[in-house]
């Protein structure tokens, strides 16, 4: 950002039409409200954009919104809450059960029975069933965690067992998962506000008592899923799909009419989201086939702007002879491939996929939707081997030869740097992100 830029104070709505290149900051209040602030999410945006995209392009008429990297779920949380259809896809299991969980209504009185069950299941037991398959356990827990941790699961997953298999008793025993998982970095000794999971011992953390955070947390998830069961209209329909976002979308979703598209993808050299959930993984990755390091990092070659790549998978780029065929990008893409040559030119390769794999992604949503129809993307730039990177700029011109059209930009301050990237020395700090505002050609 320059540092003559004005700034536009925005203290509740964002107006309908923001001047081109302008740079808002918006006050933050109510970020956590409702089911927004279930669990921490890397990444997130603030419900204040999509919010803001669905009252200028739905304007009270009923459709459906489409996130196609939907992460915690905050744009399908605003989407229901304004009775509108929504559609999620996220390649994270954790992200999806997480957006699931947030955006499905219960039923009240079932809930209130299981969960006083639950209470007193917890208390009676001494001892948990549930393992985790991870031989360094003890580092990351003290034991009282360990065998607190495994009680509360062991009880959790004992609910189908003594309530049955209804669709609406799996509901309730997702939003405890997650329950249980929100709580569980806080009770490890693993460093709390760090995107990185990791045990400082510079910074010795005494993790607080496990069943002192459970009860309350509980409390709170119903409390809140039961102001926001109330608010949801019968009629409103969600989905959630844990897969990729710039692979055979159109098959998928042929018979769906999206309406409005609103997401935020991410950035290059993306955060590992496993590895920052990997104390959560450890007690819940059974559910997704993720419990052990070896499938983690297998999943991890998926997600758009890893870093995680074999060297096989690289070890034949370079820039010169792979081009991506906007100018001004192969050049800072050999500008990387100079500069990083004790990665082996790693992250001139791993920015050269997050284009590639951000064009093809574009190339699926323009088959998914209708000409005319709104595309709100949220990105900032960032800085690879200390090159800078315009990403928001090159985003657009990928995004102009793939069938959309950018009709505005403009951007506004990050606030909480846990909802974006903590980058430092290495990615570089994002200030700002940006909102482009696309519509199919
Ligand atoms: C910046 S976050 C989105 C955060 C979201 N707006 C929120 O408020 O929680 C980007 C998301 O993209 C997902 N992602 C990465 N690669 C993907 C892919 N190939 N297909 C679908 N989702 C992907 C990540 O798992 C992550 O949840």
């Amino acid at each position: 950002m320059s540092k003559k830029q004005k700034i536009i104070y925005i203290k509740e709505i964002i107006p309908d039409r923001v001047k081109n290149n302008s740079v808002l900051n918006i006050s933050t209040k109510g970020v956590t409200s409702l089911t927004h602030g279930f669990h921490k999410y890397p990444g997130k945006f603030i419900p204040h954009i999509p919010r803001w995209a669905i009252n200028k392009y739905l304007n009270g008429d009923k459709g459906t919104i489409l996130d196609p990297f939907c992460g915690s779920g905050t744009t399908l949380i605003e989407g229901v809450l304004a009775g509108h259809n929504v559609v999620g896809i996220d390649i994270d299991p954790l992200s999806s059960l997480i957006s699931k969980v947030k955006i499905t209504p219960v039923n009240l009185k079932k809930l209130k029975e299981i969960a006083d069950w639950l209470v007193l299941s917890i208390k009676k037991a001494k001892k948990g069933e549930f393992k985790p398959e991870c031989e360094t356990i003890n580092h990351w827990f003290t034991k009282d965690a360990i065998n607190k941790l495994s009680i509360i699961r062991t009880s959790i997953n004992q609910i189908p067992g003594k309530f049955g298999n209804r669709k609406s008793i799996k509901d309730i025993q997702d939003l405890l998962v997650v329950c249980f998982s929100s709580i569980i970095r806080h009770v490890s000794n693993a460093d709390n506000e760090s995107q990185k999971t990791y045990v400082s011992h510079t910074k010795v953390k005494n993790p607080k008592e496990v069943y002192s955070v459970f009860f309350p947390k509980l409390e709170l998830f119903i409390d809140r899923i039961t102001k926001f069961t109330k608010l949801i209209n019968s009629d409103v329909s969600a989905k959630i799909s844990c897969t990729s976002s710039n692979k055979s979308l159109h098959q998928k979703f042929k018979v769906i009419k999206f309406d409005l598209v609103i997401t935020s993808p991410p950035y290059i050299k993306a955060l590992d989201y496993i590895y920052n959930q990997m104390v959560e993984l450890f007690w819940i990755g059974d559910l997704f086939d993720l419990q052990t390091q070896s499938k983690q990092n297998q999943k991890k070659e998926g997600y758009i702007g890893t870093k995680h790549l074999r060297k096989a998978k690289f070890k034949d780029y370079t820039p010169y002879k792979n081009i991506f065929g906007i100018n001004r990008l192969d050049e800072k893409l050999q500008e990387v491939f100079v500069t990083d040559k004790k990665n082996g030119h790693k992250h001139s390769f791993v920015t050269f996929k997050y284009f590639t794999n951000m064009e093809k992604h574009f190339i699926e949503i323009a088959k998914c939707i209708c000409k005319g129809t709104p595309y709100i993307m949220v990105v900032g730039n960032s800085t690879v081997s200390n090159i800078y990177f315009d990403t928001v700029d090159f985003l657009i011109q990928i995004a102009e030869q793939s069938g959309f059209k950018a009709r505005n930009k403009w951007g506004y301050e990050i606030k909480n740097r846990y909802m974006r990237f903590d980058r430092k020395g290495r990615g570089g700090i994002i200030d700002i992100d940006w909102v482009i505002d696309f519509v199919r050609k």
